[in-house]
This record gives structure tokens, sequence and C-alpha cells, in this order.
């Protein structure tokens, strides 16, 4: 470790161990990637994914750019996305290599080789085919955190089957919203799940789900037995999965698939409207999977690694289900939560299981950081560690204290952070370090993935000098973009390719900053009404709907504030029907209001703080000024010259 001096930031230097045999070794072997991709990008993209993926047709095209910006990758190759996670490592070898450790809530743990993972996916794929699910068509799942989980997004790959995955805390409305939009026919669902000692139940959600309408679609309902007891089963509709593959066969043939497939649809939020379906390819997308897990994550054959996201997110598809099994690793898959049974979990099961690579988010750091402030027997220096060699941070800007805290008590001051800038929409890994070659500053992205032209821009598209902040970009189409918004491709190009940049350049929809002297990245936080809570994604539109449905809420305005745990917190001012409400039967309401927005959304959506006004700060011409609430939000004094609001008064009302 070294101050370095220019930049006023302290630097850490990867270790001798970190450098040893990694993919990539050193900064000349990071630049020299780059600039390979630089002096001829399609051979670049495409000696990797001749290198790293198995093709069942090779392909002759590596990017069609025809129809900008619906870019194609290798459009005339075929593969199989199951195939390349599963048979080609049987085939290699590793069929009795453990593929998944299951480690329940309750800490039962299961062991599924790579010969079980594929026989449970060929077994379920078979059941799936037999139910007439075929190419093409789309398949909700709606379970927690569970070998099927897995099992069920590779029988679909396997199939060809588009899968759309909605996270377990979602609420029956979410789900109906997904299943509605994707036009899946079949969902696949479990009675229950466990988290934190509590059993919780799930079906009768998607039962709820089904009966809103707009779910006719759904031919067969798929049940997983979890936590057993009651279930509803409807006949001629549900099947548990464990009859629906009893007496399938272990073949399954693999449907070869162009590698424009769409592999999976994942509903995110965005700035407006409803949640968009962001749709993903197979090739270039497996691709990229596979590439950060070699270059990022420098994944070796005896790794143990672990991803802690829920694959109801994108971070949970790509470093879960699939680039952890397309390189025939080792992985951990957790049904719990971080604080049970104690906020120890986590580091016990690094120590238990040898865990060599850990990949977690910020707001779990963060909390793990105030448990173990409170409470020494769960802090990470009572376990043993020292299996670990690179650690991960996704989702949310990483605080610095956090990551120095994560660096030292965690990774023992030996261990590199990967500090992963990427979104739903990328895929995989945008900018990142390389844990054997880049020098890490705390808080900082540093670099791009070699190959990602990322840039920071003004408003017309022009670069801004390093020092200077601007709007995030990336310049050229990259394998595992997104490739479309499900059923409204208009919105695609209006979110990601507006008109203010030609149609060039990709909009990521964050603010960013160069360093002066290291031209490192550090992202700024997201330029549009999209929330990070937790590391979840959030359209503060989405809420504001869910809130006005609402008998008495007669406006809403929803907006972000800095919390030191979740990262942002959301913050509704709210405007009702009827008079404003005071004292008790103001608690009353915003409790009333906070369960709406978990029964409309799910848990994860609900406000923390809701301010009643008998209006909203507006200007004359009735635009709420969300600056002001911002502003408010955070306990800022508002010093600025309000004499253009229509009713300054308001602002009091709304201090919270
Ligand atoms: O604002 C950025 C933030 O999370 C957004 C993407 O959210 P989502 O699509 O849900 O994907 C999260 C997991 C990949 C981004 O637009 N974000 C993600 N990673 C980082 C980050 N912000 C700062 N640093 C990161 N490492």
């Amino acid at each position: 470790m070294s101050n370095n001096e220019t930049t006023q930031q302290k630097m850490y230097y990867p270790s001798e161990a970190s450098m040893k045999n990694a993919a990539i070794s050193g900064m000349d072997a990071y630049n020299a990637l780059c600039k390979e991709a630089e002096a001829d990008y399609q051979g670049y993209w495409a000696r990797h994914a001749r290198e790293l993926l198995d093709w069942k047709q090779p392909f002759t095209t590596v990017l069609d750019e025809s129809n900008a910006p619906f870019f194609k990758w290798f459009p005339d190759g075929k593969l199989n996305v199951s195939y390349n996670c599963l048979d080609r490592n049987v085939e290699k070898g590793l069929g009795d290599k453990v593929a998944v450790i299951f480690e329940a809530d309750n800490g039962e743990v299961t062991k599924v080789t790579y010969k079980d993972m594929l026989s449970r996916v060929s077994k379920f794929a078979n059941a799936l085919r037999g139910m007439g699910v075929k190419k093409g068509d789309r398949v909700v799942i709606y379970l927690p955190m569970s070998i099927e989980g897995v099992v069920a997004m590779q029988a679909c790959a396997r199939i060809g089957a588009t899968h759309s995955i909605v996270f377990g805390g979602f609420s029956a409305q979410a789900l109906r919203d997904r299943i509605e939009d994707a036009g899946a026919v079949a969902l696949i669902t479990s009675d229950g799940q466990h988290r934190g000692g509590k059993a919780l139940p799930l079906k009768p959600i998607a039962d709820e789900a089904l009966t809103l309408g707009g779910c006719d679609s759904i031919k067969n309902v798929i049940v997983v037995k979890r936590t057993g007891g009651d279930c509803n089963i409807v006949a001629g509709r549900d099947i548990w999965f464990h009859d629906a593959v009893e007496g399938q066969s272990e073949v399954c043939e693999p449907e070869w698939v162009d590698a424009e497939h769409p592999l999976f649809i994942l509903y995110t939020s965005g700035s407006t409207g409803k949640p968009k379906g962001v749709q993903h390819s197979s090739g270039g997308y497996l691709l990229q999977a596979v590439m950060s897990m070699k270059y990022t994550f420098d994944i070796k054959p005896d790794d143990v690694f672990w991803c802690t996201a829920d694959i109801g997110w994108v971070t949970g598809h790509t470093y879960i289900t699939y680039g952890p099994l397309a390189c025939g690793a080792t992985e951990i898959v957790f049904e719990g939560v971080p604080t049970y049974p104690d906020a120890g979990r986590f580091w016990k099961m690094i120590q238990n299981h040898k865990v060599t690579i850990f990949y977690t988010a910020p707001t779990a750091i963060r909390s793990l950081i105030k448990a173990a402030d409170n409470n020494e027997s769960v802090h990470p220096k009572q376990y043993d560690l020292s299996s670990l060699r690179i650690l991960g941070s996704v989702g949310e800007p990483i605080n610095p204290a956090a990551w120095e805290w994560y660096y030292e008590n965690v990774g023992g001051g030996r261990c590199p952070i990967v500090d992963t800038f990427w979104q739903t929409e990328t895929g995989a890994h945008m900018m990142t370090p390389m844990p054997g070659a880049t020098p890490l500053v705390p808080g900082s992205c540093t670099l791009p993935f070699p190959g990602i032209m990322a840039a920071v821009v003004d408003e017309t598209g022009t670069d801004v000098p390093w020092g200077q902040g601007g709007i995030l970009v990336v310049k050229r189409p990259w394998p595992s973009m997104i490739r479309t918004i499900w059923n409204d491709p208009d919105r695609f190009v209006k979110s990601y390719y507006p008109p203010d940049f030609q149609g060039k350049l990709y909009l990521a929809g964050d603010g960013a900053i160069r360093d002066a002297e290291t031209g490192y990245f550090t992202i700024t936080g997201r330029i549009d009404d999209v929330l990070n809570v937790s590391g979840h994604r959030m359209g503060t539109m989405e809420i504001e709907s869910a809130l006005v449905a609402h008998e008495k809420v007669a406006e809403a305005a929803v907006v972000g504030r800095p919390d030191d745990v979740t990262g942002e917190a959301i913050v509704a001012f709210v405007v009702l029907k009827g008079p404003r409400p005071t004292g008790d039967e103001a608690k009353a309401v915003v409790k009333e209001l906070q369960n709406w927005v978990g029964h409309e959304i799910g848990p994860i959506a609900k406000p923390k703080d809701i301010r009643f006004g008998e209006n909203l700060p507006k200007t004359r011409s009735g635009k709420i000024m969300r600056r002001l609430l911002r502003q408010l939000a955070k306990g800022e004094e508002i010093l600025q010259d309000t004499s253009t609001l229509e009713n300054p008064a308001i602002l009091d009302q709304l201090k919270g």
C-alpha cells in the first residue's frame, strides 16, 4: 500500500500473490487487451467467443450493425447456453466436481455435482417440453434462492424457452404485470420460502397474481415444495415440481439456438412508466458472463465462488446461474439472509466452505459493519477467512469507509476488491479493476473492462476533460448488451440511444467523473428518477403511481435521500384527499400507505419516510419542484429564493 502523491488518493497495489498466475497479470497485460480491442474490435470479441464458448455452428459474422441500435452479435452462430454450462463440463471430466453448494436458511448443506446438475436440468427440461413449452415461449420464474431456481433457469435455456425471473419479494400485482407483459405460458414457483428462520408463503401470492386478470397465457404452474404444509394446487393447472420430473429421462437434447435468441427477459425500473423488460441474447450474453468470470474474478479450477445476490436480479443471473457454471466453477447458493441466525453468517459460511472469491453489495457490508460494531462476536476477525483471495462489490457506489473496512477486516489487507459497475442492461461488468493488475482506489470502479469503450460526455455527446463530471456513455456496442425492451422497441431506443447523441452512444443513466490524474471512473449516481435502495433499483414514478392508487391519496411525489446503510432511502411527500393528518392519525396513515406500497410493488419499495402536506411545492405552471423536495428530504435548509413558487408556505409542512 502506498500514497499516490499527485491524486491525493490512497492507492492499493496488487500483491505478488494476486498477480501470480492471474488471467490479467499487471497493467501491461490489461493495456495489451485494451489495445487489441481498439485495433480490431470485432476480432477481439470473436477471438474470445471462439476460445471461451462451444458453438454447434460457428459464426462467420461477428457484429451486424445494419439495424443499429438493434445490434446483433455472432448472428449466424448457433449454440446452447445450458450445454455450455453443464454438458461440456461433464464432457471435460468435471462430472463429479461440485457445481453448487446450497446452504439453506437453517444451515443444511446440499452439494450438487455437474453430473447431477445436468441430470436435474435435463429431467426438468423434458418435463417442460412434455407440457408443451417450446423454443421462444416465455416462462416466468417466481422462486426463492434454491437449487431448483438455478435448475429452472438452465432448463429453460436448454429448450430455448425465454425465462423471466420475478424476485420473490415482489407483490402479486408486480408478478401479474410481468406475466402479462411477457405473455408467459408457464409459471414456476414454490409453496413458500425460508428466510431468517421464518417460513414465508409464496404460492398464495402467485395464486393472487393469476386472479388479477391478464394472465390467461399461463397454462401450467409448477410448484416446488420447500416449506411444506398446506398448499393450494389447482387441478389441471398446477403440478408439483417433484411430480413433474418423476420418471423423466436424464437425457435431453439441447435446442440449438441462434446466438441472438433471447435467453431471458428481466424487468427493471426506469424513470418513467412501468418496469421495462430488458431482453438479453444467448451468445453475446454468455460470452461476457464467462469473460468477466475469467478476467474480473480470475476464476481458477480450485476456487469456491460466492455471489450473494438473489437470482431475481441480474447479478444472480450472470454470477450465479450462468457465469460460474459455464466456467466449471464450484459456487455457493445461499437461501438465507446475512443476519440469521446472527450477523456473522456470511463470515461463518466463508470459513466453513473455504470461499475464495466473495461478491456482495455495499448495503450488506454496511449493515454488517454496524452489527460488528455493536457485537464483537459477529466481527469478521472471529472467523478464519484466510481462504479468501478476491472480494467484489456490486450494485451501488461503495463509500470509501465501507471499502476500507471490507478490505481490512474481511480481506485481511490481502485481497483486492473489484468494485464492479454494471447494470441489468449491460449483462456483465462494464467497469471494474482487474484483481491482478489494477491499483485500487476506494470508491472508484477504476477502468473499463477490456473492450468496453466507456466515456464521460456532456449534453452534446462530447467528451469532457478528466476531472470534470458528466454523463456516462458507452461508445460501441458490446456482446452482452441489452437487445431491446420486450414489447417496446421504441422505448429501447429512447431510453438508451437518445437523439441527443445522434443515436450513437449508449446512455447508462449514471453520472460519472474521471480522476484528473489516473483517468479512473467514479460513478456519481443516477441522472434520472431512478433510486437505488439497498442495491435495488426502483423508479420514483412506480412508487408514486402505487401511492396515488390508494383511495386516500390525491397526489404524491417520491425522492431519494442518502442513507447510511441502504445507500438511498425512499421519501414520499403525500397530499391526501381529506384534511392533512397530524399526530397519531398521521402515524396511522403512514403505516397504512407503507403497507399499501408493499402490497402494490413489494416490501423493498416501502417509503421509509412519508410526509403530508396540503399541497406539494409547485411552480406557477404547476410543476412539482423536485429539487426542493430532495433538499427537504435530506433535512437541508431551503436557502434559495422560493418566491417563484405558487405556494412557498407549503415547505414548512413538509420539513419532516
Ligand atoms: O446506478 C448504477 C448502480 O446500479 C445501477 C444498475 O442497477 P441494476 O440494473 O439493478 O444492476 C445492479 C447490479 C449490476 C447503475 O446504473 N451501480 C451498479 N454497480 C455500481 C453502481 N454504482 C456505483 N458503483 C457500482 N459498482
